[in-house]
C-alpha cells in the first residue's frame, strides 16, 4: 500500500518520503490583536493582552523601555473558550510605538504596540464623564450599565484591538465602521456595522473625547 502510493505521489509531487499522513497538518498560528491600542499615564496602570494558539510561546518587545510583558493566566472572556490558547500580559511605561514578538519553536510572530500618552487631565476628564450622574439622557454615567455585575466588557481586553475613532464611533453613534477594523483580543474576529443597542449614542464634550479614552484604556482587564 505504502509503495503504491509512494509512487503516485512521487509522480505528482515529486515526494521522497513514503508516510502514512496523507493530509498535511498546517502550522499557521496566529497573534493577535496584530495592532494594539494602549495609553500611558504614571497615574495609571494602562495594560493590554495578547493571545496566541501557538505551543510554548516567549514573549518580547523590541523596546523594553516602552512596555513589560509577562506570560498570563488565561482570561475569563465570556463565549470565548480560552483553552487552547496562552496569553501575555503588557504593562506600558512609557509613550511610542513598538513591536510585540512571540516565539514558537521556529515560528516568530509580531504585532504592533501603540503607547498614546495621556495627561492627568485627560485621565480626570474621562473618569468624571464616566462616573457622573446627569439629568441629561444623553449623558449617563458609563459606570451605570458597564460597572454593573454583568455589565458589556469594554475594558482593554475587549477593545485594545481598536483605535480611538472606531471607539469613539461606538461610544457616539453605536457603530462598529462598515467594514470590520481592529481585532479581537483571541481571535482575527472584528464587529462590524451597527450595535443592536441602537441607542447606544452618548454625548461628548472634545476634552472627554480623548478623556474616556485615556480612562477606558486604563480599566483592569476583566478579572486580571
Ligand atoms: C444604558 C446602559 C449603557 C450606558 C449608559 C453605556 N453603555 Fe456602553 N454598552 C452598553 C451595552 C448593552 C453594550 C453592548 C451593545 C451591543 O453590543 O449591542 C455597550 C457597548 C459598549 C462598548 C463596545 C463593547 C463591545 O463589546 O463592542 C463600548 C466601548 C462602550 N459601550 C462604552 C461606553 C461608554 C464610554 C459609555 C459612557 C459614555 C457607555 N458605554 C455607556 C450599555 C451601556
Amino acid at each position: 500500500m505504502c509503495v503504491a502510493l509512494m509512487s503516485a505521489l512521487v509522480a505528482l509531487a515529486g515526494a521522497t518520503a513514503c508516510s502514512d499522513a496523507i493530509e498535511e497538518p498546517t502550522y499557521e498560528y496566529g497573534l493577535f490583536p496584530h495592532v494594539a491600542h494602549s495609553g500611558f499615564n504614571p497615574k495609571a496602570t494602562y495594560r493590554v493582552m495578547f493571545a496566541t494558539g501557538a505551543p510554548e510561546p516567549r514573549w518580547s518587545v523590541d523596546d523594553p523601555d516602552l512596555a513589560t510583558i509577562q506570560p498570563s493566566m488565561p482570561p475569563a472572556i465570556e463565549g470565548t473558550d480560552v483553552k487552547s490558547l496562552s496569553f501575555a500580559l503588557v504593562t506600558t511605561k512609557k509613550e511610542g510605538v513598538s513591536t510585540v514578538r512571540m516565539t514558537s519553536g521556529a515560528t516568530t510572530l509580531t504585532a504592533q504596540l501603540m503607547v498614546k500618552a495621556y495627561t492627568d487631565e485627560q485621565l480626570a476628564a474621562g473618569k468624571a464623564r464616566y462616573e457622573t450622574a446627569s439629568s441629561d439622557p444623553s449623558r449617563p454615567p458609563c459606570a451605570s450599565c458597564h460597572a454593573k455585575p454583568g455589565g458589556v466588557d469594554h475594558s482593554p481586553l475587549k477593545m485594545a484591538g481598536f483605535d480611538d475613532a472606531t471607539i469613539l464611533g461606538v461610544i457616539q453613534n453605536a457603530t462598529y465602521p462598515p467594514s470590520p477594523t481592529g481585532q479581537s483580543t483571541t481571535s482575527a474576529f472584528a464587529p462590524a456595522g451597527p450595535l443592536s443597542f441602537k441607542g447606544h449614542t452618548w454625548n461628548l464634550t472634545d476634552p472627554e473625547k480623548d478623556g474616556i479614552l485615556a480612562h477606558l484604556r486604563s480599566l483592569p482587564l476583566g478579572g486580571l
